[in-house]
């Protein structure tokens, strides 16, 4: 088990400091006359309309990586709350609702948008029930959401939430160095990565480690470890902005003197070019399994997940490219490496992203900083823009 550092942010579906966490938010909401619900498993929605009512949605997820930092996700909700409180303060009014998707970093049952794959309908109930297991003690989903108090036999109806809703706003740090770099404060995003989430397991057999002859040995880490050197490279080679990552690896038994029997571990492909990180995938699993059997062994791969990429709404994005310009502030319009809850939102509403710097481009660790100013300032552009499109839904 990753050893967390000690002030790192560990955040997930179902424990005590996600419950709390959310109490927070959407106490925030309730004083601010939203209702405040949650869909059959878990995500939170808060609006200030009836049900059926059209609304333009804001919002993100306020869980976190396992070694998390304070705004990756939950600087999109307290935006979108800063959103909804600006909406009244400045007597606009607009029909607003916020959503605080379940589960985004996969940190509890290994499987990233889980929230918001369940709203979306991308995933299946026998995964729900059956496949998505907690990492803490194996149990189903679906056991955790009942325990939960939730109703997880009624996930299909966690789709409603994305019903009558005119537009989606997620604001979210860039968790990478690009407007940093360039001193802009306010990303516009047009497009998000799609990505393939696997694991690659290769079958040796355990051995003496002093006793067993280099020849004559099955020594799954020493292909695991040849696999991790050649996704760079098959990485690289595939150009586009196309990445490759092993985060996970695990050798059994995972002992000093024994020749590792088994070696898993996961695959992270990402890019804006579906087909790319497709030849890609079939190069890494090529190789694992030619290099398993060169030696006498055999390499297995297991899918978690795939999402294509994303093209987002280019009418919203250029609602938020005139609300940015109307007051006067610089923008760069940019794509997406990482994944967001607004992948699962943009095959069903007019989508869109707004990126604010964070320090070096640290994400994904608590040393994790951003600028509360940024997102002050993207809150009021993220309202303009809002204001467009209801506008234009209304009339
Ligand atoms: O991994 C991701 O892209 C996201 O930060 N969960
Ligand atoms: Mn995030
Ligand atoms: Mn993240």
């Amino acid at each position: 088990m990753y050893s967390l550092k000690a002030d790192a942010i560990c955040r997930y579906a179902y424990t005590d400091v996600y419950a709390n966490t959310l109490r927070y938010f959407e106490q925030q909401l309730t004083d601010i006359g939203f209702e405040v619900a949650h869909d059959p498993v878990g995500t939170m929605l808060a609006r200030n309309r009836a049900r059926g009512e059209p609304c333009f949605a804001v919002g993100s997820h306020c869980d976190s990586n396992r070694n998390g930092g304070k705004y990756d996700g939950t600087l999109g909700v307290a935006t979108a709350v800063e959103v909804c409180r600006l909406s009244k303060e400045h007597g606009l009014e607009l029909p607003l609702q916020v959503i605080s998707f379940l589960e985004e970093e996969g940190s509890g049952f290994g499987q990233l948008l889980l929230g918001s794959r369940i709203v979306a309908q991308s995933i299946t109930e026998e995964d729900l029930r059956e496949r998505v297991r907690a990492r803490d003690d194996g149990r189903s989903f679906w056991e955790h959401a009942a325990a939960a108090g939730y109703r997880p036999q009624d996930w299909r109806e966690a789709h409603d939430i994305l019903k009558h809703l005119v537009g989606w706003i997620e604001l979210h740090i860039e968790q990478g160095k690009i407007l940093e770099d360039a001193g802009t404060r306010i990303g516009i995003v047009r497009g998000i990565a799609g990505y393939v989430h696997a694991d690659i397991t290769i079958q040796g057999r355990a051995d003496h480690a002093g006793a067993t002859p280099m020849d004559s040995r099955h020594d799954a880490g020493v292909v695991a470890a040849k696999t991790v050197v050649e996704i760079e490279r098959i990485a690289r080679a595939a150009g586009d902005g196309t990445v490759g990552t092993v985060g996970e690896i695990t050798f059994r038994p995972g002992i000093i003197n024994v020749v590792p029997g088994e070696a898993r571990f996961s695959l992270d492909l990402r890019g804006m070019n579906d087909e790319k990180v497709e030849m890609a995938r079939r190069k890494i699993v090529a190789f694992a399994r030619n290099a398993a059997k060169r030696r006498g062994m055999e390499a297995s791969y297991k899918e978690r997940q795939t999402v294509p990429a994303v093209r987002l709404d280019h009418d919203l994005v250029a609602a938020i490219e005139s609300a940015a310009a109307a007051v006067d502030e610089p923008y760069r319009l940019m794509v997406s490496g990482a994944a967001h809850d607004t992948m699962c939102v943009a095959p069903f509403v007019p989508s869109a992203m707004v990126f604010v710097p964070c320090r070096a481009g640290i994400s994904h660790s608590p040393l994790e900083q951003a600028d509360p100013g940024d997102a002050a300032v993207a809150a009021e552009i993220m309202l303009n823009a809002a204001q467009t499109f209801v506008s234009r839904a209304m009339n």
